[in-house]
């Protein structure tokens, strides 16, 4: 393990911030982890985990050593005539899994193809599109419990894995991830109900024709990180209870929601952007994509205090006209290298 000093982080996070790290490390193996923890502790530094950096929010100077994930890995643990289990190391990176996956004919993450990011942050917040979550496919997590100082095995029914939401996401200081297990199938059942994705697959049911369409879909709405710098869907769709959306609904009659098992309703908060006139907006050097607005980009070398000017804009103008306030997906950072609140 070597630390480095003043690291720039830009082309780390894929919002291309400025960000410069006082220290920072490449953790390559469990071994590695634990001497830079133990670095971190004897010299009084924070530490802040840093992955494939697409939902994340960072100030221009970080005072804390900054673990780069870097564990890799391929490992089939199991497998029968209907599933192979399979651990992945935290830094894979998440769209060649789903590519190699397929290529292995072993289904179920046809529906995340082409979500930016690496594996060890899939649990995180239980990625999802297009009707599928990796919680699902996910039989348990290896982590290392800072606060009881040792590696564990988090099964997938202790993550408490919901909509964009796990225990990582409760307590961001506990647990670093360092592998997670998928378990796959080899005869999936297609989930085809998101949107248009039926129509796209057409009469060519298959996982690899569904990963092909996913991708398609994906490419024709989603700004490119490499082209636009972004951190994918910026807020998350926000769930009402089912008075609340009656009462929107009926001023907004087209506006897209989603019936959820308890009663509550999700609404599409990228309709909610766009009806606020975001879509394709911009303030300063940010602004909502074009072709869908709940995607802010970095169009010209924005700083975080642009970012944040920016998306409080976007939150005021939506509370305004529909009375809801918009939670934003990213993670954000202060200059110790903590988690703080979008709210301060
Ligand atoms: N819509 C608009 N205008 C827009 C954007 C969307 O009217 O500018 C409408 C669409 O017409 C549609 C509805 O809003 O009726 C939902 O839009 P879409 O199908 O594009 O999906 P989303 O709810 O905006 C979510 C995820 C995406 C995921 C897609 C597909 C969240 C916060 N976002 O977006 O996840 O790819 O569904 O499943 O849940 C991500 O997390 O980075 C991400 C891209």
């Amino acid at each position: 393990m070597q630390i480095q000093n003043q690291i720039q982080l830009k082309t780390f996070n894929t919002l291309n911030l400025n960000a410069v790290a006082s220290h920072y490390t490449k953790i390559h193996s469990e071994t590695d982890l634990l001497e830079a923890l133990n670095y971190a502790e004897t010299n009084q530094l924070n530490i802040l985990i840093l992955s494939g950096g697409s939902n994340m929010l960072l100030p221009q100077q970080i005072h804390a050593l900054v673990l780069h994930m870097h564990i890799m890995g391929v490992e089939t643990l199991a497998e029968d005539e209907h599933s192979r289990t399979i651990r992945v190391g935290a830094g894979q990176v998440w769209h060649d899994f789903v590519l190699w996956t397929t290529a292995q004919k072993i289904y179920g993450l046809q529906n995340l193809a082409l979500i930016p990011g690496l594996v060890g942050a899939s649990p995180v917040q239980n990625i999802g599109a297009y009707g599928v979550e990796a919680g699902e496919f996910i039989e348990s997590v290896h982590v290392y419990d800072r606060y009881e100082k040792q590696f564990k095995e988090i099964l997938a029914q202790d993550c408490d894995f919901a909509y964009r939401h796990s225990i990582f996401k409760d307590d961001p200081n506990r647990f670093i991830i360092c592998s997670v297990t998928f378990k796959l199938l080899k005869n999936p059942a297609l989930k085809l109900q998101y949107g248009d994705l039926k129509a796209a697959v057409g009469d060519e049911q298959t996982p690899e024709n569904l990963q092909t369409q996913v991708i398609h879909i994906r490419q024709s709405k989603l700004p490119d990180p490499k082209e636009y710098p972004n951190a994918g869907s910026f807020f998350k769709n926000p769930v009402v209870s089912e008075k609340v959306y009656v009462s929107i609904a009926k001023d907004f009659p087209n506006l897209p929601h989603y019936p959820q098992a308890n009663g509550d309703v999700k609404i599409a908060a990228g309709w909610l952007i766009d009806q606020s006139g975001w879509k394709g907006k911009k303030l300063g050097a940010v602004g909502m994509f074009h072709k869908q607005a709940l995607v802010l980009v970095n169009y010209a070398d924005a700083a975080l205090q642009d970012v944040r000017a920016a998306y409080r804009a976007v939150q005021q103008d939506v509370k305004a006209k529909f009375g809801i306030a918009l939670e934003p997906e990213p993670v954000l950072f202060d200059e110790q290298g903590l988690i703080r609140s979008h709210q301060d």
